[in-house]
């Protein structure tokens, strides 16, 4: 199959949508990562989402709306009122009223429209209205909401541009659609409120814990667990070459603690501290004369400037000559400090101990 990476124009759309409507899937850009689109009540193109992202089918997928209240949702066969109880509606009201179109997601009573596929079987369904102008285009020209994981193979690096999942699914998928490169870069926030009200962060993302505190007024649990939301994988994000997360600064770091690094090896660092990349050089230096590459993210002190780059930087190094990649430890916990963090956890199937 010969995949086509459509401009953003308004006949771009047209074809997406025409394609949407047979049943098909189209990579589609968000303001978070690259989706992969397919009509949420079409179940043969809930199979394709499957088998294109060799996903299994026990991570459900996130609906993708154009409107923005409770009501909405409910006329648009996605969620079912008659299972929220008051308090659990005043809370998603104000999430939705808040932070909608954007980077949030909230897991709610699902309609019974909505077909096991795509919640995994479980009775809640993840919403969001994204807020990516070509997106929401995309969504209002169809007259169905669209389900949409990230365009990658299951388990590695989310696509933040076109050209990202193309490298993912290309040969796989008809259409991509051009909508430039993500102006956030991370997923979005995943949030799960209960029947009294009370919400649950799933996914920790674009939207930090300290925004979604302001706007409820309580304070936010993190459920860090596989059960709660079964796409949350210990492994994932994961570029192909070994990455090791450290513990502290690359210069902090024992030397000791550098051991997996062999005389010849190619080394490619994601550093985030304040020290100048060839301070990290010298220090390598010592441990292997293979060629260096330093990505330094965090100079300019800009939280959204790292959220934005981060997953292509994971790639860019993935795809460099590099054979093992460093990663520093995400030195802010707060606001999105905290949902880098979390990606640069998963993405590391090796953890430098001290
Ligand atoms: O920013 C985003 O959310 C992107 C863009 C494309 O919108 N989408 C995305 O989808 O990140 P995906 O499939 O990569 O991640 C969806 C996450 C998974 O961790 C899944 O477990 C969780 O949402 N999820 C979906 N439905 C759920 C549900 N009913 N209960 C709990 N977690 C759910
Ligand atoms: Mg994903």
């Amino acid at each position: 199959m010969k995949t086509l990476v459509l401009p953003p124009t308004d006949q771009s759309i047209q074809i997406s949508a025409e394609e949407l409507r047979k049943g098909g899937v189209v990579g589609i850009p968000t303001e978070t990562v690259y989706g992969l689109a397919g009509n949420v009540f079409d179940e043969g193109a809930l199979t394709k989402i499957f088998s294109v992202k060799e996903r299994p089918t026990f991570d459900p997928l996130i609906v993708h709306v154009d409107q923005k209240t409770l009501e909405d949702l409910e006329r648009l066969g996605v969620t079912d009122l008659k299972s929220m109880t008051p308090l659990m509606k005043s809370q998603a009201d104000k999430l939705m009223a808040k932070f909608w179109p954007g980077p949030l997601t909230l897991v709610l009573p699902k309609n019974k429209k909505i077909p096991d596929l795509v919640t995994s079987g479980m009775n809640t369904v993840a919403v969001r209205m994204p807020k990516h102008p070509v997106a929401l285009k995309l969504i209002s020209v169809c007259d169905f909401p669209i389900a949409a994981p990230s365009a990658n193979r299951f388990g590695r690096i989310s696509p933040t541009c076109a050209q990202d999942v193309f490298e993912e699914l290309g040969e796989r998928i008809s259409f991509i659609l051009d909508g430039g490169a993500c102006e956030v870069g991370l997923e979005s926030s995943v949030i799960a409120i209960d029947q009294s009200g009370i919400p649950k962060l799933l996914r920790p993302g674009a939207v930090s814990i300290e925004e979604i505190q302001s706007v409820l007024g309580v304070k936010i649990l993190f459920e860090n667990k596989t059960g709660a939301s079964p796409g949350q994988l210990e492994n994932h994000y994961a570029p192909k070459k070994p990455l090791y997360l450290l513990k502290k600064s690359f210069l902090e770091t024992e030397v000791g603690e550098l051991a997996f690094i062999s005389n010849t090896a190619r080394v490619g660092v994601l550093a985030f501290f304040d020290e100048a990349p060839n301070e990290i050089q010298n220090k390598l230096r010592e441990l292997t004369s293979g060629e260096i590459t330093v990505k330094a993210l965090f100079k300019d002190r800009n939280l959204e400037n790292v959220a934005r780059e981060l997953f292509s930087s994971l790639r860019q190094l993935d795809t460099s000559s590099a054979e093992v990649i460093i990663a520093e430890p995400f030195p802010v916990q707060e606001g999105l400090g905290f949902a880098i963090q979390d990606r640069l956890r998963r993405a590391s199937q090796k953890q430098v101990k001290s």
